[in-house]
Parts: C-alpha cells; sequence; structure tokens
C-alpha cells in the first residue's frame, strides 16, 4: 500500500458505486463551493466519539446506531427529526437503565444521502434508466430528468444536513432532552401502545431515582438535562466526503468534518479499492460492514490499513450475515481479529442479511429473523470471549409497515398500508422499541451485579 495519502489520493484508485455526471465541469463547480462552506461537526466531537466508542469495545458502554436506510432531502422536516431523536432517545433509557452503562447514540442522520445499489440501471416496462442512488445523487421517481445525476444536489443534501444537525443540536441542549421530563419524548399516534405504556412504567421509576437522588443530595443532576447524539452515514461517494476534509488548528491529521462517523458499506471495501484509500488516511472513527464474503486473511489486512496504530475507539466493525449464516461465519472473523490483538468494536447490524422480498414484491424483513440474528450475536461473542459493543439498526420513529411481524403481528399484506422507504425497509417505532426491551434483557444479564459492587 502507497504510504502516501491525501483527501484525493483515491482517484487513483477504482471507486465502485460512482454515478457518471454529464458534466464534468458542473461537477467540480458543485465540489468547490462544497469545499468552501463551513463543517458540519468539529474535530473535539469527533474526538470524543473516539474515547466513547472505546468504552464500548471494552464493554463499559453500549453503542447505539440507528435511523433511516436513506434520507429524504423533501422530507426533512421538524416532525420527521423530532420522531427520529426521541426514538433513539427512548431505546437509549431502556439500554441504560438495563445495563447500567452509557449508551453512546449515533444516529444515521444529517447526510445518509447515498446508497449502493446492486445494478447501474432499472427498467420498467420496457424503459431503461439510471438506478437512484440517492437523494444526494440524483432523485428516486422514474423519470429521465430526475434519475440524471445532478451535482447540484450534493450542495442541497448538505444544506439539509446541516439544517437537520442545527435542529439536533438546539433539541439536545434544550428541555427536550431533560430526563426530568421524558414525557418530551412521546410520539403522538403512539401513547396507547402496549411498548408505550412498558417505557412509561420504566421512566416513572427513573424520574422518581432521580429526584430522590436530588433530594438527598441537595444537588440538581444537571448532567441528566442534555443528551449526546453523533451522525453517522455512508462515506460512499467519495467527492462529497472530499470536499468536507479538512486539516484544524492544533491537531495533526485529516478529519472527515461532514459526520462523525463515516461507515464503509459493504460492496465498496475492497483492500485495493478507492474507499479503502479514502478512509485510511481520516482520524475519524471509521465502521466497515463485513459479511458471509468477508475472509480472516481479507480482514486482518483491513485491520492494518485503517487502524495501524491499533487506537482504541477507532475502529467498527459491523456484521450482517443474516440469521441463518452467523453461526457460520461470525467465529472465524472474531478469532482471527482476538488472535492479532486488534481493539475492534463488534456490532451487529441484523438488518442487511435478512432483507426478503414479500409475494407482493415488497422488500421487507422478518422481525423473527432480525432478532434471531441479534441474540445469535451476542450468544457467540460471549461463547468466544468477545464482546458485542453496539447495534447498527434501521428504524424510523414513525408509524411505517415496511418489515413484518412484532407484536402487533404485521403481516405481509399490511406492508401496503404505509410502506414509505426509499430503499430499505425500517423497523418503525413500535418494532424498535421492542427490540430495545430485547437488548435489554440480554444487557441486563451481564451487568455488575450489587453484590460485587462494593
Ligand atoms: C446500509 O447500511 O444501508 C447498507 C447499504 O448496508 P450494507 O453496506 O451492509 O449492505
Ligand atoms: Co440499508
Amino acid at each position: 500500500m502507497n504510504t502516501s495519502w491525501s483527501p484525493s489520493s483515491w482517484q487513483s484508485r477504482t471507486a465502485l458505486q460512482m454515478p457518471i455526471y454529464p458534466n464534468e465541469n458542473e461537477l467540480q463547480s458543485a465540489l468547490h463551493r462544497l469545499a468552501g462552506l463551513p463543517p458540519l461537526v468539529t474535530s473535539w466531537e469527533i474526538e470524543t466519539l473516539r474515547e466513547r466508542l472505546a468504552e464500548a469495545a471494552s464493554g463499559n458502554a453500549f453503542l447505539l446506531q440507528g435511523g433511516d436506510c436513506t434520507e429524504s432531502i423533501d422530507e426533512c422536516s421538524t416532525d420527521g427529526v423530532v420522531r427520529q431523536i426521541k426514538v433513539l432517545m427512548q431505546m437509549s433509557l431502556v439500554l441504560m437503565q438495563a445495563s447500567l452503562k452509557r449508551v453512546v447514540r449515533v444516529a444515521r442522520i444529517a447526510g445518509q444521502y447515498a446508497k449502493p445499489r446492486s445494478n447501474d440501471t432499472e427498467t420498467r416496462n420496457g424503459v431503461t434508466l439510471p438506478v437512484y442512488r440517492g437523494d444526494i445523487i440524483n432523485r428516486s421517481p422514474f423519470t429521465p430528468e430526475d434519475r440524471q445525476p445532478n451535482p447540484e444536489l450534493l450542495l442541497k443534501g448538505y444544506e439539509r444536513a446541516a439544517l437537520t444537525l442545527n435542529f439536533i443540536r438546539a433539541l439536545c441542549v434544550g428541555g427536550f432532552a431533560d430526563l426530568h421530563h421524558p414525557e418530551n419524548w412521546d410520539l403522538d399516534f403512539c401513547k396507547d401502545s402496549q411498548i408505550a405504556r412498558q417505557f412509561h412504567q420504566l421512566v416513572d421509576s427513573i424520574v422518581e431515582s432521580l429526584r430522590f437522588m436530588e433530594t438527598v443530595t441537595g444537588k440538581a443532576q444537571s448532567e441528566t438535562r442534555s443528551a449526546e447524539v453523533f451522525t453517522s452515514h455512508e462515506g460512499l461517494h467519495l467527492p462529497y466526503e472530499q470536499a468536507q476534509t479538512r486539516q484544524v488548528p492544533r491537531r495533526e491529521g485529516w478529519y472527515n468534518l461532514s459526520t462523525h462517523l463515516p461507515w464503509i458499506g459493504y460492496r465498496t471495501a475492497q483492500l485495493d479499492g478507492a474507499h479503502i484509500e479514502y478512509f485510511r488516511g481520516i482520524c475519524n472513527p471509521v465502521g466497515c460492514k463485513i459479511g458471509a464474503d468477508t475472509k480472516p486473511d481479507y480482514l486482518l489486512k483491513l485491520l492494518e490499513i485503517l487502524n495501524p496504530h491499533r487506537i482504541p475507539g477507532k475502529m467498527l466493525l459491523i456484521h450482517r450475515f443474516g440469521h441463518q449464516k452467523i453461526q457460520d461465519y461470525l467465529p472465524p472473523l472474531v478469532r482471527v481479529v482476538q488472535g492479532a490483538g486488534h481493539p475492534v468494536l463488534w456490532v451487529a447490524d441484523p438488518m442487511h442479511g435478512n432483507t426478503v422480498s414479500s409475494p407482493a414484491g415488497y422488500k421487507t424483513r422478518r422481525f423473527e429473523d432480525i432478532t434471531s440474528e441479534l441474540l445469535q450475536a451476542f450468544d457467540i461473542h460471549q461463547q468466544l470471549d468477545s464482546h458485542l459493543g453496539g447495534v447498527h439498526l434501521e428504524l424510523t420513529g414513525d408509524n411505517v409497515t415496511e418489515c413484518t411481524g412484532g407484536a402487533r403481528g404485521l403481516a405481509e399484506t399490511d406492508l401496503h398500508r404505509a410502506y414509505k422507504t426509499l430503499v430499505d425497509p425500517r423497523l418503525n417505532y413500535e418494532q424498535a422499541m421492542e427490540i430495545a426491551f430485547l437488548i435489554a434483557q440480554r444487557l441486563k444479564q451481564n451487568r455488575p451485579s450489587a453484590d460485587t459492587a462494593h
């Protein structure tokens, strides 16, 4: 591997999943403007996240990473952002209460706009057009105008990401995130559901304990009045990522300042490819998706390239095998990483290996397949003396019908009612909370017992 790196050195490698822009000058003009705009996140936030992820890797915290498969520029709305943050806050509270550990919240938000696709084109009724690659590249309606890659969308996506992040920051330091008032996190449409009732019972007991502590100590618990939420997206569209890759005063190295945690998708993780070349040079913590095609010797080389100095909290391995494959494919990968002594944070993505088609042609996922992979992941890591430190989920605070199953027993014939995703099916609010309670149960088994705490 060539050791000289720059934000543009990826350009000498093969970059998969790139759109073909009709006009190179227009693309360069958009990128030039993007490179001059202020960053979305800061290096010190990124470093804080890295420290938190190091805690998760060593078992002292747990990562909750979740959000849309792909964000929509048109649906960047007050309600959409609020619901997404609310569901993450509610889930994290359930996990914290069960594990007695910090939960690191990372949203797939404020930049999750570029999608890898299996084919370059899509054909409908004999008409072939470029495939939809995410709102930062082209648009989803099946017309030649919409499907034409448009570099102005890079700027539009960046602006929507900035609006989204600005709002999240305001929510998280204001009364919204105050643990004394978790009623602020309620979602309007689900007050009466069984899962919401379960959540409210938990919240009542937390608020009571908090008040008790404040009475006893005579001090307000100020740390409970704001919340940390970090952002992440797939670092797929390298020209966009490059334009936001900067050096900052008084720190060495380069930071991708478009998001705290960029990750490498499953389809673009070739050792000699452009994406790995780009990612090896940035200081952000970096996720990489791995799956049934990932070979142990490849994985070791990948870790040596992406985290040669073995910095704790730097490297996340996000595994997505499918519920029928994880048992066979995960153990050899865990063993080889253990053997090499690489510090990685293992994260389970139980979504992307479990996608199926419904008879009516909807891309869907079964709740029981998702939970099966997730629980197997916990078990396998435990059996191998390894440690599952987080989960990566596609979910929404919206009341959608995209995944089947869950407490309400959503059937394949229900999918059409509110199937809104532009690419992959997401857990809806209730399904997401149900998973949070399930993970909580699992984390509770591992928490320090009262007997050993003193
Ligand atoms: C995703 O996370 O939306 C995705 C495309 O995943 P993967 O790269 O694992 O297929
Ligand atoms: Co997806």
